[in-house]
């Protein structure tokens, strides 16, 4: 449902974001060019606050041709480029080496150790030097993020982490998105709710899960790549009081 307070939500969320611009700089916004994180783009350009919160995307090498034009999307429309994190090429060759390609298939711990490499360690340079950085992560997405608070100590990474769309419903995202023209991932109009990796993403059937067609062979409860979730537990994450 949209929410009836939309344009709250909206004004709210901005303003999320220009807080962390103004107070929790420098601050990188991880998008990984998906349906949510197309709004956060849209809010952190349009309102000019690329300067202090700059937006980076976790090229893995095994995305979807149709999430990488994402890129040059958002390039014409904002003139913005995000920055991408590609992996170690020599750590990428050491495990298709010894595994394989498409080792992740064969159980979870292959699977998490190519998330290590193609995302967690690209991740950790992103977020080296910064203050804080922002998710497009929300509540309604799965069991594993019912918790999720707008503003968290990230002890993983001892830093703040804003996910400014803990709120949001499926129906603002797309709201939003229709309603300013953003440009978003053509993948999302073919039964792609949620978006990964190529070879770990599949379309879902009309009433499945959103996060069904990511990692589908394995039980819900491992589908996270270590970004947010780590050595198997949520991160140890608290809410941190706002000066609102
Ligand atoms: S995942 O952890 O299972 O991959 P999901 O696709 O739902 O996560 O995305 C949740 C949030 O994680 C995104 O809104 C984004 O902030 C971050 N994220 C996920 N994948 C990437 C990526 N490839 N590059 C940058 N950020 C990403
Ligand atoms: Fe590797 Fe799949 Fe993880 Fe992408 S989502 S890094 S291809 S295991």
């Amino acid at each position: 449902m949209i929410s009836e307070h939309f344009d709250e939500l909206v004004k709210t969320t901005i303003a999320t974001l220009q807080r962390v611009a103004d107070e929790f700089s420098p601050a990188v916004f991880a998008s990984s060019l998906a349906a949510e994180d197309q709004v956060l783009t849209d809010m952190i350009l349009r309102n000019k606050l690329q300067e202090k919160l700059s937006i980076f995307t976790l090229e893995t090498g095994r995305l979807h041709a149709e999430t990488l034009a994402v890129l040059d999307r958002i390039k014409e429309t904002y003139g913005y480029e995000v920055t991408p994190y590609r992996p170690q090429p020599e750590a990428v060759e050491a495990y298709v080496k010894q595994n394989g390609l498409n080792a992740f298939y064969e159980s979870v711990d292959m699977r998490k150790e190519c998330c290590r490499i193609r995302k967690v360690e690209p991740l950790n340079r992103a977020l080296k030097g910064n203050r804080s950085w922002v998710t497009g992560q929300r509540r309604a997405q799965s069991s594993t993020r019912a918790e999720l608070d707008v503003q968290e100590q990230d002890e993983a990474h001892d830093m703040i982490k804003f996910n400014p769309l803990a709120d949001w419903s499926e129906e603002d995202v797309w709201h939003y998105i229709r309603s300013n023209n953003v440009p978003y991932n053509v993948l999302h109009d073919r039964g792609f709710p949620s978006i990964g990796c190529e070879p770990c993403t599949r379309a879902i059937q009309p009433g499945e899960d959103v996060r069904a067609g990511r990692w589908w062979w394995e039980n819900p409860e491992s589908k996270e790549c270590g970004l947010h979730v780590v050595d198997g537990k949520l991160i140890r994450i608290k809410p941190v009081a706002t000066n609102a």
